[in-house]
């Protein structure tokens, strides 16, 4: 009995050792150089300058709606914010044009604002499922959620397909 576990145990611990060696090698075999630990191109100790990539200048009206990333995912931006920023506790723009609740369902004309939908208008913490008339202030912070696009190029290929527009 004895004799059989000792001859377990010594064919165990031989496994681990060959085991551990086994990936010190392979750790010594790719060493990785800092210059590759992240997704810039240039080495970690370089200062670069970052490129400047710019917003749509379309002006509300004039802006083409993104297309969704996912089902559910808010909306990108489709016009220059340019002129509505800051958001404060003072003034926010955005509900100026946006805060149309009377328009749901209702078929948008050329050039008018889509309106922000009854989610936004729902106390999820309190209330889920009822829609109130007024916006719900969680919602205050559209940039929160909402960005505008640049035309800076994406660092790392996207292949998701969502196909969702709205
Ligand atoms: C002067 C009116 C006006 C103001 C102010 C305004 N918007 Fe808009 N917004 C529009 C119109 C009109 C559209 C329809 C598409 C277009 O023209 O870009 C739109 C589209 C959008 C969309 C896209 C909706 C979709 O279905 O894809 C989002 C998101 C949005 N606006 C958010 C904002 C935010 C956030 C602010 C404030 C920083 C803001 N808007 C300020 C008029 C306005
Ligand atoms: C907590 C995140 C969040 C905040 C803050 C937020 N939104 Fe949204 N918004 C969303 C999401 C998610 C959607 C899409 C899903 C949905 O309908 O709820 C959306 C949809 C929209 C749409 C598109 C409606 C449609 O029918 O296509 C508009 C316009 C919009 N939001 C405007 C705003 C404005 C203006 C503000 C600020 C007053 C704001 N949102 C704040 C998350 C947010």
């Amino acid at each position: 009995m004895c004799n059989r576990y000792s001859a377990i145990l010594i064919r165990l611990f031989a496994a681990m050792i060959l085991m551990s060696a086994g990936a010190a090698a392979s750790a010594a075999g790719q060493a990785i150089r800092p210059d590759d630990t992240g997704l810039s191109k240039e080495s970690v100790f370089a200062v670069p300058t970052p490129k400047v990539y710019s917003y749509g200048t379309a002006q509300p009206g004039e802006g083409k709606v993104l297309p969704r990333a996912y089902q559910g995912a808010p909306p990108q931006i489709s016009h220059d914010i340019s002129e509505f920023l800051p958001i404060t506790s003072q003034s926010n723009l955005c509900i100026a044009c946006h805060d149309q609740p009377g328009e749901w369902g209702k078929k948008l004309e050329a050039g008018a604002a889509t309106p922000m939908p009854p989610s936004h208008y729902t106390d999820l913490r309190n209330a889920p499922g009822k829609v109130t008339d007024q916006m719900i202030n969680a919602r205050f912070n559209c940039n929160l959620c909402h960005v505008a696009q640049t035309n800076a190029p994406a660092l790392v290929e996207n292949t998701f397909p969502s196909g969702h527009r709205r």
